[in-house]
């Protein structure tokens, strides 16, 4: 009778060992997988009815067994040890030729360096006997129970062969999403990575939890090689395949050069995110197993190989400060600065904390190691806080109370999670004026962008728009500021200088006068040429100004009386600020379209219609979208619409492309 419950047994493993192997490994099921559960059920019932009879290589293993208290330690036969880590081309150039100097034409493995921790696994006749972890490289800890979990490690080779064999336990990034998406549900910390994920689901006591974490195994190394009569890394990778292990065979190649290994590190990096797991890098191997000999090994790594790194997406850095800023319309917004680290390919220092909310969720505190990433590769973030690193002096946040600007009290609205500062006249304010000021469509002040000018208010180098042509005189303390170097400071002083002969519109629109867009500021420009006969226009004329309706008139009027706009004014003549209209365009105004309004229409063959419109207007014109009575001129090409019709009803004078050129030539 046992006899036949074995045979029944040992066909069952044998049926859902390959089943198992092909869906794993190979990635081509031959059954479905209500056949495989219903194999796995009657093997299962079997185990349970005569449990002498359980097989090692059982796939009930998978699902983890009994927990236990803590983890035998292991010695490794051969220490596993990892290479060194290097970062950029010139050190891939550097490590070739460093072997080149003992091997005559190495050839290498180029292989992704897959992101999870290194696991050794040992087969007695094919089975597999003991699963450690790397530990400190000499002892491990034995997680067997865990390891048998994983389903893409043979419980049995297709050798029946004693070896051990090395790889990366990970989690893919679906297995990733999944378990966190379940610990979100039970509101559970949510794992910072797969890598961590895969540390921390192998570690587990009870293997039944490591069972649900889906990890997986990825084969390359075989530590004693040649007993198996192997002679290139190449044919190690083979062999494990051979063996039935997940190998990176579609990924993993084979360079002579070092000019090969950087064009196999750039496709690799480029299919990077892809891939259904992390990789985090590349490791390199010198193919030849008599070169590996020859190479050695120094006290702590070996001399045959080493791991290149793509550039870190996410660092550890400190948490120095949380400093609050107030920005363009008074909204408090807490950042952090902290001890600068490079992410991504870029240093940075700071990044925004949001809001209150969001900050009390984090429990940020200040002195906490936090990690920095680039969200999008652009805009860094804060992804957590590694709260185990707490030692107990960091310090809560509190939001603050009082605007870090003008002291006013600041206020939350119910519905909103920002806190504002009510005072208009908070110097924030002047901070605005100051980043309009700069901006492309007003002074176009190259390299002033909102974080320079924001950095300069806060350091107190500038209180006002005439003070940023004042950077010799704070060029000096400036270059003490973290991110401006001497290059950096030259070039605002040149982009500053180059403002300073704008045509008058972009300084009007530049000043921020309430109601004073770019497109009424060019009209104020072109009627008035300076800005001294602006400034004495009076209501009436300024009203009798096509488009300057009542409003922008007293608005203008409001501007100029107030006595801190014109002490500006001044020291912005004293500065040698252009305040003069210049027609630059090479047209003067034509009696023919001075003050009249055009309307475009159809197909033009000869000149684009934005070009049209901008000649119109410098040469005194005024275009319009929609034909009506107030309409001038219609200009007509071809295929014209409704509006060509309603030209016609109108009675309103029609030129056709060819008169339009001609009227424009100068
Ligand atoms: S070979 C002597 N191959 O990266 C080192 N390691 O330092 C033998 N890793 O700790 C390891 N992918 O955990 C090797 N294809 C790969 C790898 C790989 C990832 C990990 C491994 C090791 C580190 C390299």
């Amino acid at each position: 009778m046992n006899d036949k419950i074995k045979k029944r047994i040992d066909e069952l493993i044998e049926i859902l060992n390959k089943a198992s192997k092909e869906y794993y490994v190979l990635d081509n099921p031959t059954i479905t997988d209500q056949e495989y559960d219903d194999y796995y059920s009657e093997l299962l019932r079997l185990e349970e009815a005569y449990p002498s009879l359980k097989r090692e290589d059982s796939p009930t293993l998978r699902v983890g067994g009994e927990a236990i208290s803590k983890f035998e330690k292991v010695t490794h036969k051969t220490p596993m040890l990892s290479f060194d880590d290097i970062f950029n081309e010139e050190e891939i150039i550097a490590f070739d030729e460093r072997i080149k100097k003992t091997i005559k034409n190495p050839t290498y493995t180029v292989e992704p360096k897959m992101d999870g921790l290194s696991g050794s696994l040992i087969y007695e006749k094919g089975i597999l006997v003991r699963v450690a972890t790397r530990g400190d490289g000499v002892v491990g800890e034995n997680i067997t129970a865990n390891g048998k979990t994983i389903k893409s490690i043979p419980l049995r080779l297709n050798k029946d062969i004693d070896i051990e064999v090395r790889g990366e336990i990970y989690m893919s990034k679906s297995s990733f999403a999944k378990a966190n998406k379940e610990r979100e549900l039970n509101k559970e910390p949510l794992f910072a990575n797969p890598r961590n994920a895969a540390a921390g689901s192998v570690r587990q006591l009870d293997s039944k939890i490591t069972a649900k974490r889906n990890l997986d195994f990825m084969a390359y190394f075989i530590p004693n090689p040649r007993d198996y009569g192997i002679k290139t890394q190449e044919e190690s990778l083979k062999f494990l395949k051979e063996l039935g292990f997940v190998t990176n065979y579609k990924l993993n190649t084979v360079a002579d050069t070092a000019k090969e290994i950087i064009k196999d590190i750039e496709k690799l990096a480029s299919i990077r995110k892809e891939l259904p797991y992390e990789i985090d890098g590349v490791v390199l191997k010198v193919n030849n197993l008599d070169d590996e000999e020859k190479l050695g090994t120094t006290a702590r790594v070996p001399r045959w190989g080493i791991a290149y790194k793509f550039p870190a997406e996410e660092v550890l850095t400190t948490l120095k400060e949380i400093k609050f800023t107030v920005g363009r319309t008074g909204k408090i917004t807490p950042n952090a600065i902290f001890s600068p680290v490079h992410v991504a390919g870029s240093l940075i220092s700071k990044a925004t904390l949001h809001n209150e909310d969001y900050c009390l969720a984090k429990d940020i505190r200040v002195g906490d190691t936090i990690s920095i990433r680039k969200a999008g590769d652009v805009i860094p973030e804060v992804v957590r806080v590694i709260t185990e690193r707490r030692n107990g002096t960091e310090k809560k946040f509190k939001m603050i109370e009082n605007c870090p600007i003008c002291n006013s009290r600041i206020i939350r609205k119910e519905t909103e999670s920002d806190y504002y500062c009510p005072n208009n006249m908070c110097p924030a304010r002047k901070i605005e004026n100051i980043i309009h000021f700069a901006s492309r469509d007003a002074m176009n002040i190259d390299g002033m962008g909102e974080s320079v000018i924001e950095d300069l208010y806060n350091e107190g180098f500038i209180t006002n728009i005439t003070d940023i042509y004042d950077i010799d005189k704070y060029q000096e303390e400036l270059i003490n500021l973290e991110g401006y170097g001497k290059k950096k400071i030259e070039n605002l002083k040149i982009a500053t200088e180059k403002s300073k002969s704008n045509s008058l519109e972009k300084l009007l629109f530049g000043l921020g006068i309430r109601n004073v867009g770019a497109k009424t500021a060019k009209i104020l420009a072109k009627n008035y040429k300076t800005l001294d006969n602006l400034m004495n226009a009076t209501l009436e004329e300024l009203t009798s100004i096509n488009d300057i309706g009542e409003i922008i008139a007293k608005s203008i009027i409001d501007y100029f009386k107030d006595e801190e706009n014109i002490k500006i004014i001044n020291k912005l003549k004293e500065l040698g600020i252009n305040m003069n209209y210049i027609n630059n365009s090479g047209y003067e105004e034509k009696d023919e379209f001075k003050g009249k309004t055009f309307v475009l229409t159809g197909t033009l063959i000869n000149i684009t219609r934005d070009k049209a419109s901008e000649i119109i207007e410098n040469l005194g014109g005024k275009v319009s979208s929609s034909v009506s009575s107030k309409t001038s001129v219609v200009i007509v090409g071809a295929s014209p619409g409704s509006k060509y019709d309603k030209a016609l009803e109108l009675g309103i004078p029609i030129w056709k492309e060819e008169e339009f050129i001609n009227k424009i030539e100068k």
